[in-house]
């Protein structure tokens, strides 16, 4: 029997290739950049599984692909890359890697938060630049220890950069639609209404999903609550925050500072945000560690395996594709 065939639509490690090359033919996109539906259209028409990799999945992409397609297995927690209803619309499972790259994305929050707090980026180039003032007045920063920590985002990787929080004595405040009884349990985090939140934290960290109700959950009316030394933190997905409005809080002095791993147009920034030393800016690399990427690359295979197989997904993002199947 021949094997079933998988397309990955970005270049990934060799050892997710040899695991799904165990039970797959595979065919990946060799050029580091995201296809447009129409060269996704195109590359995959006929496989059995795709593996997206920030690849838009439209309704045009997944009626084109149904007749062969049973999942888009995407790499990545957040999956507004996919278009879900249109998806399940015609038959094929989404599914996405959660948990496995929960400690990564919370430990960067945090590297963001801590490098931006502390100035870590400019005192580099400062040595680099082998400037020789390295009396008591340079390089202030901002103290993290004991201060109050802003999570927007009481699920999974809140809850992980709460508990870093914990371990520099900070107060947390978080909010969401609902409160969550875990994330209090585990964190001693204090449920308030996002405007308490914004106004009395000196560090706003985000941690919510991408859909129409969170599209500039952060703009200037919510930039303007924020205290004047605040800093914020974003490692979740860039329309979160409206980023011309922040580039002119950052330019004004509304708040003191950002760390940034998602931006509105990835790979492009607004226009004078990275000529703001004020900011820390990193390319989308929240979860890459090695251990989260090989855990996200075996979770995408068991979740291409389970459903080439005839189950669903083991991280299933629309289980109501079985239920109609
Ligand atoms: C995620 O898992 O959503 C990360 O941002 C990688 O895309």
């Amino acid at each position: 029997m021949s094997k079933a065939r998988v397309y990955v639509t970005y270049p990934l490690g060799d050892d997710i290739l040899a695991l799904l090359r165990e039970q797959c033919e595979v065919v990946m996109n060799p050029e580091e950049r995201s296809l447009s539906p129409e060269e996704l259209i195109e590359n995959a028409r006929g496989f059995d599984a795709v593996l997206t990799v920030s690849a838009g999945v439209n309704e045009e992409v997944a009626r084109a692909l149904a007749s062969s397609c049973k999942i888009f297995a995407n790499y990545g927690v957040g999956y507004n890359n996919i278009d879900v209803e249109a998806a399940s619309k015609h038959g094929i499972y989404v599914s996405n890697t959660p948990d496995v790259l929960t400690d990564a994305t919370a430990d960067f929050a945090f590297a963001l938060l801590l490098s931006a707090a502390r100035r870590v980026v400019e005192c580099d180039s400062y040595v680099r630049a082998g400037k020789k003032n390295w009396g008591p007045m340079n390089l202030i920063g901002a103290q993290v220890s004991g201060k109050t920590i802003g999570i927007l985002g009481g699920g999974r990787i809140g809850k992980a950069v709460a508990k870093r929080a914990q371990g520099f004595n900070m107060r947390i405040l978080y909010n969401d639609q609902r409160p969550n009884p875990d994330f209090e349990a585990e964190t001693g985090g204090i449920f308030t209404d996002k405007n308490t939140l914004l106004s009395e934290s000196d560090f706003v960290s985000v941690h919510v999903p991408l859909l129409p109700s969170t599209h500039h959950l952060i703009g200037a009316e919510e930039l303007e609550l924020m205290k004047t030394s605040a800093i914020l933190i974003n490692d979740s997905r860039g329309p979160i925050i409206d980023e011309q409005a922040l580039v002119a809080a950052l330019q004004g002095g509304v708040i003191a500072g950002a760390g940034l791993d998602v931006f509105e147009s990835e790979p492009e920034l607004a226009p004078g945000l990275a000529e703001l030393p004020n900011v820390v800016l990193a390319p989308h690399v929240g979860s890459s560690t090695t251990e989260a990427r090989v855990a996200m690359g075996e979770l995408c295979a068991r979740n291409i395996f389970a459903v080439l197989d005839g189950g669903a997904p083991v991280t299933c993002v629309n289980p109501e594709v079985g239920v109609k199947a």
